[in-house]
């Protein structure tokens, strides 16, 4: 069971449009444990789409590796899990928590919580077209008056489930608090499989409450990783070593910024890497002196050696300053919303 350890895993939410292969294997670097990739519709993987295709590679650096499908036809699904395997993943995870129209308007995503009888009749057939693991990534419910993961949680343990993420908000919720800890922990005793907590982990405090509050097994960490792929070495010194690492310094920051956009350019191209080069730079300058004219500057820049310029006087001014907990707040945690 590859959810489950001695101590609880550290696993790297799928978010789309960012965690590509570069931003994975960079996350395993900093002590990921485990990693998942963007969601792919089953559809398209059905029709041999190119660009879905693409998401899709895994290296052996980034391994324990899962990948996402969403989708809301049980034959369909268990198609796009078979053309996903042909990418080995180590597991399939499930999509039921979604809150974008054009995937939870066509019946996937977070529309399966609205309805447990087919989630299960998918899970079943993806369970039963693949070999590997099948896990299922769900919020609380639909919305205040429909919370319902503990029931869902157990149909799906029913039809071949091995593991089940609950991120602890509604649909409706969107990606406002609370986090509803209480509803992890029913989930988790309904059911006998892992269970994996997720919402608002981002430092040792927030990774312990998660933990002693659901009793969950493992943790998923979205937004707390962006601009900062260090934080599952963080917290695991924390929680597991009593350790108290400090946040990295600016310069350490722009160094991991510098090989982040490399990894990116690397694996698609300096054009499409630049261009993403510029959300990420923007997470990783986040409360640098100056930040807003820097992240205007990479906004223009479609060359990488123009990038390490940059970033060499972005140290240049900054060296001096580090990042103590003053500073991390500064990083305004809720303010990363996209
Ligand atoms: C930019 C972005 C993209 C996301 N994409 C996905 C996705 O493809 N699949 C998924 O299950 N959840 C997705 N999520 C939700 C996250 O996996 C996670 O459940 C959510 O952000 C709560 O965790 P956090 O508080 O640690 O960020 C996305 C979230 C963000 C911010």
């Amino acid at each position: 069971m590859i959810f489950l350890s001695d101590k609880p895993k550290l696993i790297l939410a799928p978010m789309a449009g960012v965690t590509d292969k570069a931003f994975r294997e960079l996350c395993v670097s900093y002590g990921a444990d485990m990693t998942l990739s963007e969601m792919a519709s089953s559809k398209a993987l059905t029709f041999n789409d190119k660009k879905t295709a693409h998401l899709l590679s895994i290296s052996e650096d980034e391994r324990p590796c899962g990948i996402q499908i969403f989708g809301d036809d049980p034959e369909t699904m268990a198609q796009g899990a078979k053309r996903a395997m042909e990418f080995s993943p180590d597991w399939i995870d499930i999509n039921m928590g979604c809150p974008a129209p054009k995937v939870a308007s066509n019946g996937g995503g977070s529309s399966l919580m609205k309805n447990p009888d087919l989630a299960a009749r998918i899970v079943e057939a993806v369970s039963k077209a693949v070999k590997t693991q099948v896990t299922v990534k769900m919020r609380t419910g639909w919305d205040e008056e429909s919370v319902n993961a503990p029931l869902l949680a157990k149909m799906c343990e029913q039809a071949g489930a091995k593991a089940i993420t609950v991120h602890g908000r509604t649909k409706q919720q969107m990606y406002a608090d609370p986090i509803d800890f209480e509803t992890i922990a029913r989930v988790k005793s309904s059911v006998s499989i892992p269970v994996i907590g997720n919402g608002n982990v981002k430092d040792v405090p927030s990774a312990m409450e998660m933990l002693e509050k659901t009793g969950c097994d493992a943790l998923m960490i979205g937004r707390g990783a962006l601009g900062r792929p260090w934080i599952f070495a963080r917290i695991k010194s924390g929680l597991f070593e009593n350790v108290s690492v400090p946040e990295p310094t600016i310069d350490e920051r722009i160094c991991v910024l510098k090989k982040h956009i490399e990894k990116i350019c690397l694996y698609k191209g300096e054009e499409v890497g630049m261009r993403e080069a510029r959300k990420h730079a923007a997470w990783y300058i986040k409360g640098i002196r100056g930040a807003a004219k820097y992240r205007n500057t990479v906004s223009t820049l479609c060359h990488i050696d123009d990038l390490y310029s940059l970033c060499d006087e972005i140290i240049a001014k900054n060296s001096s300053i580090g990042s103590d907990d003053e500073e991390l707040e500064k990083f305004g945690f809720n303010n990363l919303y996209l």
